[in-house]
């Protein structure tokens, strides 16, 4: 369902690999809502391909660039304002990757040089991305930046390995970077907090499955879906929601402020 919401908007979406990707979720909908906009992600992921069969439903040009690289952020930045006709008014970073997660590495024995790929990819990307933005002028007032992170960054989900520190780095680079784009161009940067997600990334969790099964009984709405968050970042980019910026906003059927759920709890009886 339309409500054009997002009519005459221009945009960047990272991070859609495949159709259980939050990031292609979001484009469908910002498609449907009346936007344009160009489909990135790193030139690794490209070589799968699928990305094409949404570039076309969506009638939206591919550019790739690996998120980490600004060499590869000022061509996505300047190419993409060429395609679109004009400077940009929203940006999806959906990007997520721990080589320590990856190889199965335990928390305390991480390696370093993966230790900073999983900042660098997962979080200091963001910073890049909004300061190519920032130094292009390439922002439209009130513009609006969203990238997704998991409630890891204020608590312990043992899994999760590295990612959870690369989650409270985003979070933080959304709040300091939200100032110095709040004060030069009313732009607003928050970050959506998702529920687990059957998704690439997410099933290269350890446990995910549990995980996942656990969270819905934790969370009096249940999980959030892909779909659903989709609808939530589509409200950030439009025009009703101007005044948010700098938030780390949960989108988990309440899983964050839960301390338990009687189903959980009567898990616990006569043991
Ligand atoms: N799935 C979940 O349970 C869940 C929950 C909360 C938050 N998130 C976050 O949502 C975001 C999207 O993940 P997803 O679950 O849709 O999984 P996904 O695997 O579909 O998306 C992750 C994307 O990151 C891209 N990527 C990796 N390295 C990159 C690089 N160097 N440059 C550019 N792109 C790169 C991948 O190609 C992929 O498209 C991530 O930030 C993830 O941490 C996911």
């Amino acid at each position: 369902m339309s409500n054009h919401l997002l009519k005459g908007k221009r945009g960047i979406i990272f991070g859609a690999l495949n159709n259980q990707s939050i990031a292609w979720k979001v484009a469908q909908r910002a498609h449907e809502e009346g936007a344009t906009f160009v489909l990135t992600n790193a030139p690794i992921a490209m070589r799968m391909g699928e990305i094409n069969e949404l570039a076309a439903e969506t009638g939206s040009q591919v550019i790739a660039a690996d998120a980490t690289n600004i060499a590869d952020l000022e061509n996505l930045v300047t190419k993409a304002q060429e395609i679109l006709g004009g400077k940009i008014d929203f940006v999806l970073h959906s990007i997520g990757m721990s080589p320590n997660v990856r190889k199965g590495k335990h928390y305390t024995e991480n390696d370093y040089n993966y230790y900073g790929q999983t900042m660098d990819v997962s979080a200091m990307s963001l910073h890049k991305t909004l300061a190519t933005l920032y130094k292009h002028d390439a922002m439209n007032e009130w513009g609006s930046v969203v990238a997704l992170s998991y409630i890891a960054a204020q608590r312990i989900f043992p899994d999760y390995n590295d990612m959870a520190d690369a989650k409270s780095l985003l979070e933080s680079i959304a709040r300091s970077f939200g100032y110095h784009y709040g004060i030069k161009k009313k732009v607003r940067i928050n970050t959506i907090s998702q529920s687990p997600t059957v998704t690439t990334a997410g099933q290269g969790i350890k446990g995910f499955t549990e995980f996942i099964n656990f969270s819905e009984q934790m969370s009096p709405l249940g999980n959030a879906s892909a779909i659903a968050c989709a609808d939530y970042c589509i409200s950030m980019f439009s025009d009703l929601t101007k005044y948010v910026t700098m938030q780390n906003l949960f989108h988990d059927g309440g899983f964050s402020n839960t301390g338990v759920t009687q189903q959980v709890i009567e898990r616990f009886g006569d043991q």
